[in-house]
């Protein structure tokens, strides 16, 4: 089958290469020279666990390709997948202009009948949004061709993508036509041969889903945040918490890990996007405020522990800091906690010297060469006569740690750590200052 998709970014990328991976014919387009031109050289913009091994192997095998051709793009298949960006507006709700653009591209090129996919995260009504402004298009060229817009959201864990594309637990798919669910299927039947996993409904209700998923799972994690900050102050300890109420299959272990805050791509823009769609439409979200809310404060807890350990006094104290990416596997930075931290820091007149396993390059490229932040070549370069240490991510290169020789290295006995990876006991016995999230005695 052929396959076309727009935007060569997480999704799209993802996407294209594991259809090609099937043995469909899969053509990318990307309107930035430069990086098709990278992708066609097997040079992957983004940190992805397998995604550069399977890229080169489907373009070796010819059938993964790129180009920045729009008339080609359109012309190539009738699945015409959208998976561009749909960036925050300053008020929080989802920009659409670059799904917008791809629909009049669409609509400016196509010589027969297409069907429509919309792979970005877009708030519920999007697909109607694309469909006026495929019709608009085709007016002004005087054609009526026929087209449908469907609704197939990606549920992509970044570091985990493959998989979760290969294995997801479903595949959602928004249309009311019979066509349309029977290309659908086509081009997902390599995925559902064990188990039936396409779920057809209608376009808003796909929209919807998309976002309810994410707001849930960051529900469940400001959640336990709470309980977390709740459990600091009443000397319980959450992590016991965590598996007292997790083995309940209502509630389950997945998404309970409390912590300094989600972050990323996803969450944060997408519990905002939703709360901004409920007041358009007259509802006031008070839990999704509540979620976004709890998650704010949290990624503000790391610098709140650091400010006690020191008694405020933070200027001039350097600050080693394992972990920048939001979680561990990826490169990406987006609104990760370490940022709000580095910030605090910064603005406290502190120095940080940071260590991540891949997000080095990320972090130089937003931030630049400045004096208060120093990159260290390795988790041991990052600690050696630091004030303090302060845990981000939970890499697995940092969970296992000989105490006494971090003890040695660091000027003041100080941990702090937003991911709980250590047992609270052998860290405080190698008499080490050990703030952990919602451990009791941490306060
Ligand atoms: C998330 C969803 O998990 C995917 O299903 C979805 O497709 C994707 O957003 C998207 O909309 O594209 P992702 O943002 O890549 O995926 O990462 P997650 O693994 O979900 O983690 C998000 C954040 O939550 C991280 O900062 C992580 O540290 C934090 N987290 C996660 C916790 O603090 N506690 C947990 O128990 C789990």
């Amino acid at each position: 089958m052929r396959i076309t998709i727009f935007g060569t970014g997480y999704v799209g990328l993802v996407t294209g290469a594991c259809l090609a991976d099937v043995g469909h014919d899969v053509l990318c387009m990307d309107v930035d020279a430069d990086k098709i031109a990278r992708l066609e050289q097997g040079e992957i913009p983004i940190f992805e666990p397998g995604l550069e091994g399977l890229v080169k192997e489907n373009v070796a095998a010819g059938r993964l390709r790129f180009t920045t051709d729009p008339a080609a793009a359109v012309a190539f298949a009738t699945l015409q997948f959208i998976a561009v960006g749909t960036p925050p507006d300053e008020d929080g709700s989802a920009d659409l202009q670059y799904v917008l653009a791809v629909a009049e591209t669409i609509g400016r090129h196509m010589a027969d009948d297409k069907v429509i996919v919309d792979k970005s995260t877009v708030p519920v009504g999007t697909a109607d949004r694309v469909r006026e402004r495929v019709a608009a298009m085709l007016e002004s060229r005087g054609e009526a061709l026929a087209f449908d817009v469907c609704s197939n959201p990606e549920f992509l864990k970044e570091g985990a993508a493959i998989n979760d594309f290969t294995h997801g637990a479903r595949i959602v798919v928004g249309t009311d036509s019979e066509r349309v669910k029977r290309l659908m299927r086509e081009c997902y039947a390599p995925y559902i041969r064990q188990q039936e996993k396409l779920m057809f409904m209608d376009v808003r209700s796909a929209e919807l889903t998309k976002y309810a998923a994410n707001a849930m799972l960051a529900t469940k994690i400001s959640f336990m945040n709470e309980i977390a900050n709740l459990a600091e102050r009443l000397g319980a300890d959450v992590e016991q918490v965590r598996l007292g109420i997790g083995s309940d299959p209502r509630i389950g272990y997945q998404f309970i890990y409390p912590g300094c805050g989600y972050g990323g791509s996803c969450f944060p823009k997408d519990v905002q996007a939703l709360a901004r769609t409920a007041g358009q439409v007259g509802y006031r979200a008070e839990l999704l405020t509540a979620v976004e809310a709890v998650n704010q404060r949290q990624k503000r807890s790391l610098y709140t522990k650091l400010e006690q350990a020191f008694d405020g006094e933070l200027a001039g104290k350097t600050i080693a800091l394992w972990g920048l990416a939001f979680k561990p596997d990826t490169d990406d930075m987006r609104d990760a906690p370490s940022r709000t931290l580095m910030e605090a820091l910064w603005q406290a007149g502190a120095t940080v010297r940071a260590y991540d396993p891949q997000a080095m390059k990320e972090c130089r490229r937003l931030y630049g060469e400045r004096d208060d932040l120093l990159l260290a070549g390795d988790r041991i370069q990052a600690v050696k006569g630091a004030d303090a240490l302060v845990i981000c991510t939970e890499w697995k290169d940092f969970r296992a740690v000989d105490f006494d020789w971090l003890k040695a290295q660091l000027a003041t006995p100080v941990v702090v750590d937003g991911r709980n990876l250590y047992d609270p006991a052998l860290v405080r016995q190698a008499g080490l200052l050990y703030y952990a999230v919602g451990r009791g005695e941490s306060l």
